[in-house]
């Protein structure tokens, strides 16, 4: 199963929601690993601090030229591949979406992300066409601010296009950047809100695996 975490805006959350993801799969006893998209290599950093006693979770840095290849073969040797994916508009993203099993965006409450969705969203139908599948998709509302005028509109908006929005939403908590900086997920730090409101997302995303 491979879930790539995209977008065509940068600093969204991917890598935070990738990570997080991956400490949830690897918990419940799933052989997970991430392939790391990004030139900045944060997943690598990230599974490079991970303590010994905590279930690993490999991540592998992938040469644009091979990536397709690369993640196919780690899909044969994982239960769960997870792509941390590049903010480009380049092809490194149309293919990081073909080979999708799931496609998760990670959307922060604001106008310019809304603007780089349609975008987006050409992308995505774009890489349908090329699999000639459809490629289950979900946003993600991350720091998501629930009573504001702009986050609800947000949601709305994207609730009119072609793919679904998670229930689950992830609220600006300094738990996610204080885990991260540990090798952890907030699934094993101490901020039990964050870790309710992860499992959550996690439930969610699970029920959509499994029903692939
Ligand atoms: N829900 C959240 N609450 C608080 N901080 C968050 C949250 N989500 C992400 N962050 C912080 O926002 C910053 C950007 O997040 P992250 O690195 O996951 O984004 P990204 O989409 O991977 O960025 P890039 O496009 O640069 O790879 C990080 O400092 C991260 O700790
Ligand atoms: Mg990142």
């Amino acid at each position: 199963m491979i879930i790539s975490v995209t977008s065509l805006k940068g600093g969204v959350g991917k890598s935070t929601i990738t990570q997080n993801l991956a400490v949830c799969f690897a918990q419940s006893g799933y052989k997970v690993c991430i392939a790391d998209a990004d030139t900045n290599q944060s997943a690598l950093r990230w599974s490079s601090l991970r303590d010994e006693t905590l279930p690993p979770i490999p991540a592998f840095g992938t040469p644009e030229k091979t990536l397709s290849a690369n993640i196919k073969q780690l899909a044969k040797d994982y239960e769960i591949v997870l792509i941390d994916g590049t903010p480009t508009l380049d092809k490194i993203t149309s293919k990081i979406i073909v080979l999708a099993d799931l496609l998760l965006i990670p959307i922060l409450p604001s106008g310019l992300d809304i603007w780089a969705t349609e975008q987006f969203l050409q992308r995505y139908e774009d890489a349908q066409i090329e699999k000639e599948n459809p490629i289950p998709a979900r946003f993600i509302l991350n720091r998501y601010k629930p009573n504001t005028n702009m986050s609800k509109e947000v949601k709305e908006v994207l609730q009119e296009t072609s793919i679904q929005v998670c229930e689950s939403t992830l609220k600006d908590r300094t738990a996610y950047a204080e885990a991260v900086i540990k090798g952890l997920g907030v699934y094993e730090y101490k901020d039990e809100k964050a870790k309710t409101e992860f499992v959550q997302l996690y439930n969610e995303i699970f029920s959509i695996v499994k029903s692939l």
